[in-house]
């Protein structure tokens, strides 16, 4: 059997997760995996196609023609969409604005886990996303669930995306990121929920170095043993 070290981080939208999973990839010489940018990923190539999402065939279908791939460098995840490199695209409203409703697809939601699944078969890994310590790895060692005040993680978002869309307002982030958590935590495909074993950490009024220590703190046990 392998003894591979699983690092689950979930939580709701903007609350710092992948800037704690890269960091700790970092640290610990771990692979990260962003999978939720596998979600946008597949929301975007769904745009292009102008594919339905209500016709489960036609999604099931375009699903196979989907090839994502993770690129890592400087343990930034840089993801390609059929060979073509879409980091950026994926971040932007569009995106962001439907890739709630395609990750509450079924047949979506099946490919994706398997996918990250077989990522976390046998090397050390830390992967971020909204269902990874439910459904994607049940077992993971370590499991951390992220929060923090609602006012605060729009803000977050909104300089991250300011520099790219001039345009766009505070009131719109704060908005696109409550339907979001509303959409996460409600729909019918794994909900967004902490695992009953999953640790808390709130960082409203943490800074990433604490919150990197927090972290390191609940996975140093398991590097000892392993
Ligand atoms: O982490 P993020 O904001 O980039 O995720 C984009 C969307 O993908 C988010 O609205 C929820 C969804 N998602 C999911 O359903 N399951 C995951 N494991 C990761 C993301």
């Amino acid at each position: 059997m392998s003894n591979n070290i699983v690092v689950a981080i979930d939580g709701y939208s903007s609350c710092g997760k992948s800037t704690l999973a890269k960091a700790l990839a970092k640290k610990l010489h771990f692979i990260y995996v962003d999978s939720g940018a596998m979600y946008r990923a597949v929301t975007l190539y769904f745009l292009r196609n102008n594919v339905d999402l209500q016709n489960e065939t036609q999604v099931a279908q375009v699903l196979e023609n989907i090839h994502l791939n993770f690129h890592s460098r400087d343990y930034e995840s840089h993801i390609t969409l059929n060979d073509e490199e879409v980091s950026e695209e994926i971040r932007l409203m569009p995106v962001s604005e439907n890739v709630s409703a395609v990750s509450a697809i079924h047949s979506v939601r099946v490919e994706m886990v398997k996918q990250q699944q077989r990522m976390g078969k046998s090397k050390n890994i830390v992967m971020d996303g909204r269902d990874i310590g439910t459904v994607v790895f049940p077992h993971a060692q370590v499991k951390l669930f992220m929060t923090a005040d609602p006012k605060i993680r729009a803000e977050r978002r909104y300089k991250e995306l300011l520099p790219k869309n001039p345009d766009i307002s505070l009131e719109d982030v704060f908005e696109n990121l409550a339907h979001r958590d509303y959409q996460d935590t409600t729909r019918k495909e794994s909900p967004l929920t902490r695992a009953d074993d999953a640790i808390i950490l709130d960082n409203t009024d943490l800074t990433p170095d604490e919150q990197l220590q927090f972290a390191l703190d609940r996975i140093k046990p398991f590097m000892e043993k392993s």
